[in-house]
């Protein structure tokens, strides 16, 4: 599995399809969690760190492939929020961008803790740094680097 290593990927594609394959582990995750009926009432919620164009929403694309959402997912940079409709969950992928939010004090109105209560549901936030007190206790961490132009750095692990 991709968690608990550092990958360099040497493109776009190589970094989405690092995305498509950790979304499919999720996608697993997430609806196995469901058939056991073990209802947490928590979102499972993916968090994205790393410099402007580091590779976050590449990576998003390529992890909403896996959960085949067919809209074209775009850079929710002025929307924040954008909710997407997944052949393969119950619930729906939701991806956020905080770039633009100041802080803690700009989040309500986003119905945060709602799609953070929505177990069915899976959650990309970009930025997520800036949630400060609201990040979820239990997430996964995704960090992005450019090493040199196509080479980035990406790790991720899962927190507890
Ligand atoms: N190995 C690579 N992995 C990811 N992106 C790469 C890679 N090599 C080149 N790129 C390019 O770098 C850019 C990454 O942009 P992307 O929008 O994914 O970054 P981002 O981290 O979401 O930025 P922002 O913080 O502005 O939202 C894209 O133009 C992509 O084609
Ligand atoms: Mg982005």
């Amino acid at each position: 599995m991709v968690i608990d290593r550092e990958i360099i990927t040497q493109s776009a594609q190589e970094t989405q399809k690092l995305g498509e394959e950790l979304g499919d582990w999720i996608r697993k995750k997430v609806n196995g969690k469901r058939q056991k009926g073990r209802e947490e009432s928590v979102a499972t919620v993916i968090c994205l760190y790393g410099e402007l164009g580091s590779g976050k929403t590449t990576f998003a694309q390529g992890f909403a492939k896996a959960l085949s959402v067919t809209t074209r997912l775009l850079s929710p940079t002025f929307i924040i929020v954008r909710r997407y409709q997944s052949e393969k969950l119950t619930g729906f992928l939701y991806h956020l961008d905080l770039y633009r939010a100041g802080g803690e004090k700009d989040l309500p109105g986003l119905g945060l803790p709602e799609i953070l209560a929505d177990s069915d549901s899976v959650v990309l936030i970009e930025w997520a740094e800036k949630l400060g007190n609201l990040l979820p206790k239990e997430r996964i961490d995704a960090r992005f680097s450019v090493m040199k132009e196509e080479k980035h750095s990406i790790s991720i692990c899962k927190i507890s």
